[in-house]
């Protein structure tokens, strides 16, 4: 039997974006801040391919470039919260599923970065 060392290890498995990492209310809010922080330079259709670009590495990654860089008028203007709704929001349009829970940046090195599913 293969005993793995745990300590220092985390012992979640790695989320898939798939599995409904964000919440309706969430990608709603995030709709009305992107409208106002994002949408001057970016269409949402902007979103996917950026995505897909970024396969493999994880969702935290993605984040810290965004509140770091983003909107690029302004950058890190936004509150933590305000940031991950827009990520809420970017993940909807761009075809992944809502689930029940929010998304918490606290998570985000766990979730690797894939294609939307068809569903
Ligand atoms: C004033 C214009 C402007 C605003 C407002 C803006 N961006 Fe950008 N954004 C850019 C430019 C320019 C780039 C880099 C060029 C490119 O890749 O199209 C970029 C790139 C990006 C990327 C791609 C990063 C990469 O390297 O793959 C993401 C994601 C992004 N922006 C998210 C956002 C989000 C989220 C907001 C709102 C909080 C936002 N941007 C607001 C101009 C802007």
């Amino acid at each position: 039997m293969l005993v793995l060392p745990l300590i220092g290890f985390s012992n979640e498995t790695p989320t898939s974006m798939n599995e409904g990492i964000f919440s309706k209310d969430q990608a709603k809010s995030g709709k009305r801040l992107y409208k106002k922080h994002c949408q001057s330079c970016h269409e949402g259709s902007y979103f996917k391919p950026v995505l897909l670009a970024w396969r493999g590495e994880s969702l935290s990654s993605l984040f810290k470039l965004i509140t770091a860089a983003m909107p690029e008028n302004d950058p890190g203007a936004l509150e933590q919260d305000q940031y991950t709704d827009i990520l809420a929001h970017i993940l909807y349009i761009s075809g992944y599923a809502r689930g029940e829970n929010k998304l918490d940046p606290a998570t985000l090195s766990d979730i690797t970065i894939d294609k939307p599913v068809a569903k």
